[in-house]
């Protein structure tokens, strides 16, 4: 199965999920973590009319975090100095953004030749389906744990971390009702801020590109 053969089954959880947080802790603060992951995030919104900044999905944050594992690995370097940046849906349109990715703060093009880069986008956007080829009966658990343990820490510590996730536009990067993964400012009171990147051209059409395999998901729901 793919992310998106889960969309049946994982909404009617969703629904079930977000009703009972409702009754029960209409307080709460949703990070979801289902695939797949933008089309639940946004079932979630629905479900729980809760305000946007409350309701957001993880998963650029697991994706970069590849993005800068496999840079980490071709340059031979620690993985702490590299901020790496996904944009986009998770799934085979997420746009890996090198132009937004440094090592130690050095742009990664002026340390990484282009069919490199362009490599380790490939093996990014891939990497998901590489660890279910592993694992064959299951998927990711480390990164996505890590990850989600990191967003959980930046709300329980008001760290005012900035990452990508995936949360509902309204106008941002020219996206209107949608869930996509974009940088966000995450702290006490869930993703407050969206932060708008400056995209070329190409990157804006391949995030509207993105936007609409999320919105062929929504439409099934
Ligand atoms: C992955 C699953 C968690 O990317 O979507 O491994």
């Amino acid at each position: 199965m793919d992310r998106d053969d889960l969309l049946a089954t994982n909404i009617k959880i969703t629904q079930d999920v977000c009703a009972n947080i409702m009754q029960h802790s209409p307080e709460a603060i949703i990070m979801t973590v289902t695939n797949p992951l933008d089309v639940v995030t946004y079932a979630a919104m629905r479900c729980t009319n809760l305000e946007r900044k409350k309701v957001f999905g993880m998963s650029g944050l697991l994706d970069s975090s590849r993005f800068a594992y496999f840079i980490a690995k071709e340059i031979n370097c620690s993985v702490r100095d590299i901020n790496a940046m996904v944009l986009g849906g998770h799934g085979d349109s997420m746009i890996p953004l090198p132009e937004y990715t440094t090592v130690s703060g050095i742009p990664l093009n002026e340390i990484m030749e282009k069919d490199t880069i362009d490599r380790v986008v490939k093996r990014t956007v891939n990497a998901g389906a590489e660890i279910v080829g592993y694992l064959k009966t299951g998927s990711a658990f480390c990164a996505p744990s890590a990850a989600i343990a990191s967003m959980t820490e930046a709300i329980l510590k008001d760290t005012k971390r900035i990452v990508p996730a995936s949360v509902y536009l309204s106008g941002e990067y020219g996206l209107d009702d949608v869930c996509l993964g974009v940088p966000v400012k995450m702290g006490r009171n869930g993703a407050e801020e969206i932060i708008e990147l400056r995209l070329t051209e190409e990157q804006t059409r391949e995030l509207h590109k993105s936007a609409e395999t999320v919105r062929s998901g929504i439409s099934k729901i």
